[in-house]
Parts: structure tokens; sequence; C-alpha cells
């Protein structure tokens, strides 16, 4: 049920500090990281070679950033596959590979036809899944198991944001199973994560002025996300949010990349929404924001609180929690969810079940 709100999607949105919650606590004991449920033994693990993570939509975003994780704190080669390209392409997969499949239902069809192709090549299959029992777990070797609950919403919003957190947790454990992460460092990055949850509602407390934004902007019929680094791929999220529940054009680039053919795009009545994390990379994307200024452009940043250099440089400005950069995008993707559910719901547009779409898509 409901339980009060107007759409499952805004429930399940609102589910999501608790969600997070669940998730790290099935997995963390006195401080310590346990995931048995991947039945890989650690020798196992210090075999990997490569890593191949296959999902689709939001789940293959949740992918993306899993790659960015995993060659920074597990110095493992990752490449990222959308399932349905995986096998029609010849990935060089092996004994050594270890395929993760990523998806909230288990029975999304491309990706149970990517862990085939894999099973093929004997590599080693775990999964990050919502659904216990579910197609995907039942092909893999073993699963990390997302705690959100039933997502009812067609538009995923609470299983992305714990398999992001499943994914770092299991960086946390195959870093220090690799001997890269001490002891110290991974009790500092489970702390930040055990934080996330706080950080997200602090961020659902200020809902409202993402609301007043939606009135500003519900009738556009365009709009473009930027991001660089771990963020980019939450660009492609937020694009991916807008477009499947109002409907409206929405792209999503890394920033860096405009000057080579979207900034064609940009005029006076194009909204851009810029992800600005207070990282190595925040030079690079305040450039990349006035580019979008000097052409015009209407820019939302969503920046960390404290940054108050952005407030003459945006338009609109919307502040999440300073955070770890690996966690950055869990925080990051909560506004702009909030943003596409608010414009959605202005336009009039059937929220938790869009034209068009089904919840899973089990046909390949
Ligand atoms: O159940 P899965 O995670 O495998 O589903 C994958 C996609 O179909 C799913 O994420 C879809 O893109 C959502 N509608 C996005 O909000």
């Amino acid at each position: 049920e409901k339980n009060g709100y107007d759409h499952f999607m805004l429930k399940e949105i609102y589910e999501q500090p608790k969600a997070i919650r669940d998730t790290i606590k099935a997995k963390v004991c006195n401080g310590k990281i346990l995931l048995d449920e991947i039945n890989l033994s650690p020798k196992e693990l210090r075999k990997i070679k490569k890593v191949f993570i296959v999902a689709c939509g939001t789940s293959y975003h949740a992918a993306l950033i899993g790659k960015y994780m995993l060659e920074k704190l597990c110095l493992v080669p990752v490449e990222v596959d959308i399932a349905s390209e995986f096998r029609y392409r010849s990935p060089l997969l092996d004994k050594n590979s270890l395929v993760i499949a990523i998806s909230q239902s288990g029975e999304t069809a491309d990706t149970l036809g990517a862990i085939a192709y894999a099973k093929n090549k004997e590599s080693k299959i775990i999964s990050i899944c919502n659904v216990v029992g579910s197609s995907i777990t039942r092909c893999s070797q073993g699963t990390i198991y997302t705690h959100a609950g039933p997502e009812i919403g067609v538009a995923s919003t609470k299983a992305f944001t714990t398999q992001l957190a499943a994914l770092y947790l299991f960086c946390l454990y195959l870093g220090s199973i690799k001997g890269l992460i001490d002891q110290k460092t991974c009790k500092r990055c489970l702390k930040a994560l055990e934080k996330i949850p706080e950080d997200a509602d602090t961020i659902l407390k200020r809902a409202s002025e993402l609301d007043e934004l939606a009135n500003l902007f519900y009738k556009k019929s365009n709009f473009l996300y930027l991001g660089r680094g771990i963020n980019y791929p939450i660009a492609l999220e937020g694009a991916l949010k807008l477009k499947e529940i109002s409907y409206i054009h929405a792209e999503g680039y890394p920033a860096g990349e405009m000057k080579h053919g979207p900034i064609a795009l940009i005029d006076s009545s194009l909204p851009v929404v810029i992800l600005i994390p207070k990282n190595q990379l925040y030079e690079k994307i305040i450039s990349n924001m006035e580019e979008v200024k000097s052409r015009g452009g209407i820019v939302i940043a969503i920046a960390i609180e404290g940054d108050k250099n952005i407030i003459e440089k945006a338009d609109h400005v919307f502040y999440v929690p300073k955070v770890l950069n690996e966690l950055t995008p869990i925080l990051f993707t909560i506004p702009l969810q909030l943003l596409a559910y608010y414009i959605a719901v202005k336009r009039g547009c059937d929220v938790d079940k869009p034209r068009n779409l089904a919840k899973s898509v089990t046909v390949e």
C-alpha cells in the first residue's frame, strides 16, 4: 500500500534511508563486512583477473558506478556492458573472470542471457539482486541481496541506491581481501556509508525546493544532465528518470564531452542539470558550467553543502551533504528522482505506470 503517499514512486523515494540502512545492516556485523552470500572464497576472489558487470536500464547505471569504485579501490580492470549487447560482441571471458549481474527484479531476460553466455565461458558469476529466489539469483553462484523491499513503481529508485550501497560494500570486502584496504580505512569508509541514510533524510526534508523547481520547468520539452567521473552515470540516471516518467526528452552527458557536439543544443530555453561534487574535477566541472552559462543555458546545480561559490554562478542550486567521493552518486541521485517525480506529476503523467513500460522486462 501507498501509506499515504500519492504514488508508489514517491513512497519508495522516501523509503531510501531505511532501504540503505537495511542493506548495510544485513552485511555488516561489529564493524566487519560479511559476504558469505557470494559463495566465493578469499582464494577464489584473489584469483580474479577481470570483472565484467552486466545489467539493463537503471541497474546498468549502478554497474557504471561499480566500475569506478572497483578500479579505484580494488585495482581490478572492469568492463561494463548493457546486458543486451554483452553476448552479441565477443567479450574475452574465462575462468578467472568475475561477472556481476545487477538486477532489481532478477527476471530481466537480457541479463539472464548475459549470465548464460558467461556460464559457457566458465566465469564466476554473482548477482546483486533485490528479489530472493528470482531467476537471476538461481543462475548465479552467489548473490549480494539488496534489502530495498518490494519496488512497485516502474521507475527504479530505492533499488538503485541500495545497489550502490551493495557495490560499495563488495569493493571494501574485495579490497580488504586483496590487502589493498587496511582495517582502519575500511572502518572509516563503513562509517561514511552508515551515515548515508541520515544524509538521505536531510535531502528528503528539502524536497519542497525540488517541487518549486519543477514548477518552473515542467513545461519544457528538453533537458540536459551533465556529470563527470563517478557522477557521469548519475547524469544518465537523472535523464532516464525524467524521460521514462514525464516523457520529456532528456540526455545525460559527460560534461567534458559537451564541446564535442551537444553544446550546439544550448540556448536560453534549455535547463541543464549539473552535478558538482567537491573532488579533483571540481574546477573542470565549474568551467563546463560556465560554458553552459555563456551560451544562455539555465543551470540547475546539484552541489555540496557549503559550496557558496556556486550560488553566483548557477541559476538554481540544490545542496546535498558532504560525503566521500565514492558515495556522492547515492546522494546526487535522490534530488534527480524527486525532480523527475514532481515534473511528471505536474504534467499529469501516470508516474507509477508510465506508458509502454513494464516493471520487469522478461522478453529479449
Ligand atoms: O529488474 P532490473 O533491474 O533488471 O531492471 C532493469 C531495467 O529494466 C530497469 O532498471 C528500468 O530501466 C527501470 N524502469 C528504470 O527506472
